[in-house]
């Protein structure tokens, strides 16, 4: 079991450039499926998602080049085969891969999705979406069969009761080569949902609306070839500026695009923290006092759930009680155990974290339980006196592409070990 060893305390400072969106790329991978040629991705990150994703891709017959952050895949022999378990079960996003499937063949044999444990996090909108276009459903053993029974999916006018990012995606990914009109109401938002809209319309879908609450899309026959560039991930820059305002002592984090940031930016600046916004970059000063604030997250625009514990070291370095309400995730809270070890005032309370400030932190022996979890005990850790040894670091490097050179070029004493 690998850990990640932080020796805590160190200024950082220089620069540090986000790379392409994980919640976009592991959707565009699944949605080449359709193509009836060649794809290519560029700004691709180095996260082990990418690699379960590939490594899935190769084992349904689609022939794949991987060169840094170019990634090249050829569709064209992948077959309609049941989707590997294992594999599956590794990483939440596989749901996308009914929807590729779904589209191209009609059926899809997958095993059910894994992910971080966040709580529930069922998938009945993407199912529900899939039966709207005539899909029916049935369970053979641990996976799922979806199959239209030789008929081609089609288009269907789909509410989806709750916002979600994935049912979006799926639903659009599965409709681009449906037969007619699909129309998604309340769809979500989120920058990674125009960029696979943007993937698929350069493929000769067409979509319009992505990025707004109503979607449309009219269903075409052939998706070609095309080539791609991925949207900087706005979770990756949140978590970098969050830990430049913690301990940076000038930190400039590139390849962000501001307007995907803006109620993460607000909530820095009403915690009084200094930043220049540029085309492309977010220069953060060194910071004295902060301000304690609270966050409610909601889907986007509103503050993303995803940033909520990433930003929590930070929060534990201002002045004052704070609060946090996750209300897509209410049990994403399992960071708040392990802050409190290394010496953080921090609890839950029914559905809220409360926090007070500000906290010098201890390193300690600390789990990561989850993806961003993790990303808040590496910043925790950094801020600390002493050292911080993190454990179940897997899910670190499901989502933070090269995080260790990344932080080691600031100047952090931070490396991973074989651990027993
Ligand atoms: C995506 C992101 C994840 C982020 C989340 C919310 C990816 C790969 N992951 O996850 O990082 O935290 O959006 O921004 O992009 N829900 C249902 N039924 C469904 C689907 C969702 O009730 O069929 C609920 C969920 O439990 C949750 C809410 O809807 O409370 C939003 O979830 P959703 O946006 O679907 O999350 P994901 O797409 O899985």
């Amino acid at each position: 079991m690998r850990k990640i060893i932080i020796n805590g305390g160190r200024p950082l400072k220089g620069e540090v450039a986000v790379s392409g969106a994980k919640n976009s790329v592991v959707a565009l991978i699944p949605a080449i499926i359709l193509a009836d040629d060649v794809v290519t991705l560029d700004g691709v990150p180095a996260i082990s998602d990418v690699e379960s994703l590939i490594d899935i891709m190769t084992l349904m017959g689609a022939s794949v080049d991987h060169d840094g952050e170019t990634l090249t895949i050829d569709p064209r022999g992948v077959k309609d085969i049941p989707m590997p378990y294992g594999k599956i079960n590794s990483l939440r996003a596989s749901y996308y891969f009914y929807g590729g499937l779904l589209g191209r063949f009609g059926q899809a044999v997958v095993g059910l999705p894994g992910g971080c444990d966040l709580g529930p996090r069922p998938i009945d909108l993407h199912l529900k979406a899939f039966e709207a276009m005539g899909a029916s459903i049935s369970y053979e053993g641990e996976a799922m069969r979806l199959s239209t029974k030789g008929q081609p999916l089609k288009g269907a006018h789909i509410y989806m009761d709750t916002v979600s990012v994935g049912a979006t995606i799926n639903t659009m990914i599965a409709a681009s080569r449906a037969k007619g009109r699909t129309v998604i109401e309340n769809a979500a938002r989120e920058p990674e949902i125009i960029d696979v809209a943007t993937l698929l319309n350069n493929m000769g879908a067409h979509i319009r609306g992505a990025g707004t609450d109503i979607i449309t899309i009219e269903g075409v026959e052939k998706l070609h070839g095309t080539r791609h560039q991925v949207i900087p991930d706005r979770i990756e820059a949140g978590s970098y500026i969050a830990i430049a305002a913690a301990i940076g002592e000038g930190i400039k984090v590139t390849n962000v695009l501001y307007e995907h940031l803006e109620s993460f930016i607000s909530k820095l600046e009403e915690m009084g923290v200094r930043m220049t916004v540029d085309e492309d970059s977010i220069f953060v000063e060194k910071q004295d006092k902060l301000k304690a604030v609270s966050i409610k997250t909601s889907p986007y625009p509103g503050f993303a759930t995803d940033l909520q514990q990433p930003i929590t070291p930070l929060l534990l370095k201002a002045e004052g009680r704070g609060n946090i309400r996750d209300t897509i995730y209410e049990k994403r809270i399992n960071h708040v155990a392990e802050l409190a070890r290394m010496g953080a005032h921090i609890s839950v309370l029914g559905s809220q974290i409360i926090y007070d400030g500000p906290n010098d932190l201890t390193g300690a022996a600390v789990k990561a339980t989850d993806l961003r979890a993790g990303a808040a005990l590496v910043t925790a850790g950094l801020m600390a006196k002493g050292t911080t040894e993190i454990s179940n670091i897997e899910f670190i490097l499901r989502g933070y592409s090269d995080i260790i050179e990344k932080l080691r070029n600031l100047g952090a004493d931070i490396k991973i070990i074989e651990g027993d």
